[in-house]
């Protein structure tokens, strides 16, 4: 089966499982799992009853998708995501894009613990991902393209949609909250960066590093989706040749701390998209 059919498949089975039409899409990075509290739920579908659904192998990544209502509109909801490093083929990573984009989901909000080279930002803040660059080995999109799931060449001129930046902007300054904008350099892991690596990628403009996202959003361009991304800085290397040594622990922690104002901030978005 192709993976257009294979999609087709896995929506048509969670569609018998829920009434939920899910305008909106929403990924959970490492440790931000809060926001999950605050959705009515109508379905809870471990990952393992999924057929074709890889199963999530990080502590901290519950594994399973989660239909019902959040600020009164239907969504579908990853806890816990799928990443390269873990072994799996970029089509498997990127795989629940393309169920959403079956069920009918036209927005997606993705977030993400991090590593902050931008000398202005600490460790516990947000940042919402205006671009990204892209440094993974592989291209999500690479192969035969199926005409039925986007076109052979995706425009990436608008990566992350500016109405929806604009709108966190707004809601950030009601709330009082601090939000960066700035560029997320996606790339495999699982090793954190060298010292050498952070410079690098500070001078080639990235404001963040990370493990996942990139392979995310590009498909969901590919399938036409609005992308909104967030980051938490769970830890910092400087552009100094200073890094803090780090552990998955501490940027679960670093993200777990951060999580209720990411959650506050995405419920007020969903409320108003
Ligand atoms: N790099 C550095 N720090 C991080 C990352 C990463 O990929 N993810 C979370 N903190």
């Amino acid at each position: 089966m192709s993976l257009f059919e294979r999609s087709q498949a896995v929506a048509a089975f969670l569609q018998e499982k829920t009434k939920i039409q899910p305008q909106i899409g929403i990924i959970l990075g490492s440790g931000l799992g809060e926001l999950v509290d605050t959705v009515k739920i109508d379905a809870e579908i471990p990952y393992a009853d999924i057929p074709d659904f890889p199963q999530s192998t990080v502590e901290g990544h519950a594994g399973h998708l989660l239909f019902g209502t959040l600020a009164g509109k239907q969504v579908v909801m990853m806890a816990g995501r799928f990443h390269y490093y873990e072994g799996y083929s970029m089509e498997q990573v990127t795989f629940p894009i393309r169920v959403f984009q079956q069920l009918g989901t036209e927005t997606l909000i993705l977030s993400n613990a991090c590593g902050g080279m931008n000398p202005k930002y600490k460790v516990g803040d947000l940042m919402v991902i205006d671009d990204h660059i892209n440094l993974f080995p592989e291209h999500p999109l690479r192969g035969a393209n199926d005409d039925r799931l986007g076109i052979r060449f995706p425009d990436m001129s608008e990566p992350y949609d500016k109405k929806l930046i604009g709108l966190a902007l707004d809601i950030a300054k009601e709330q009082g909250l601090l939000l960066h904008t700035g560029t997320y350099a996606g790339l495999s892991g699982p090793t954190f960066e060298t010292p050498a690596e952070y410079k690098w990628l500070a001078r080639m403009g990235a404001d963040v590093v990370g493990m996942s996202t990139v392979p995310e959003t590009i498909v969901a361009r590919h399938a036409q989706m609005r992308v909104f991304a967030m980051s938490v800085i769970t830890d910092l290397g400087g552009i100094d040749g200073h890094v803090e040594p780090i552990t998955h622990e501490e940027v679960l922690e670093a993200a777990n701390a951060a999580a209720p104002k990411l959650a506050a901030l995405v419920t007020a978005m969903v409320e108003r998209i």
